[in-house]
């Protein structure tokens, strides 16, 4: 199993560090709780725990460095096509908000489409000022290639999205 990257914390003078890795089949029921806090305000897509398990390759956690390594955080790359992947369910638990673990997660990700040798990510977002920070401009939903409507046929938003679409070229 490949080593958990250690990434640097500073939070109330002590520094400490979280873990970033890929999930594992351990992590779907807190990823689950995570994700889902924000679907029940309208902030996210819910999640079935049936739908982690089969995209479970797509998800990166963020935990703690207890020996539990508890789930601080989890978000997902999703590859479409070629040079072109999503990041999607980006979610940090609510009680640890502004602590670095969404930056965490993120970089993370954006390190992994590197990796592979992806050209360009997208995300459909209502906070465009964070994924601002890691490069990602606002385009047009008309701009994102037709590929991507493949997945919102299956959203309860089809035809009324109200997110903002960005993308970033790496
Ligand atoms: C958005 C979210 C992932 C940010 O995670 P986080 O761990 O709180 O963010 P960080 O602590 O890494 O914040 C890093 C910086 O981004 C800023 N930031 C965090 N949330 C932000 C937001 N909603 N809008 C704008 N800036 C934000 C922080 O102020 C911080 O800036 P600073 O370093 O200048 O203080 C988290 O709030 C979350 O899970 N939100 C609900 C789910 C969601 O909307 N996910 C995105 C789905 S596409």
């Amino acid at each position: 199993m490949a080593e958990a990257e250690a990434v640097p914390h500073v939070e109330a003078g002590e520094v400490g560090s979280y873990r970033v890795r890929k999930a594992r089949l351990g992590d779907v029921g807190e990823m689950c709780r995570i994700i889902n806090h924000y679907a029940e305000r309208q902030l996210m897509l819910p999640k079935t725990h049936l739908q982690i398990y089969e995209n479970l390759r797509d998800y990166s956690v963020v935990t703690d460095e207890g020996p539990a390594g508890a789930v601080l955080a989890c978000g997902a790359l999703h590859i479409y096509w070629e040079d072109l992947a999503e990041v999607r369910a980006v979610a940090v638990d609510p009680a640890l908000g502004g602590r670095g673990a969404g930056t965490a997660l993120v970089e993370k990700l954006m390190r992994e489409a590197r990796e592979i040798g992806i050209g360009k990510a997208f995300v459909f977002t209502y906070v465009p000022d964070f994924f601002s920070r890691f490069g990602f401009v606002e385009v047009e939903h008309s701009a994102m290639p037709l590929k991507v409507y493949n997945e919102c046929f299956h959203c309860p938003k089809f035809n009324k999205c109200d997110e903002i679409a960005m993308v970033v070229h790496l």
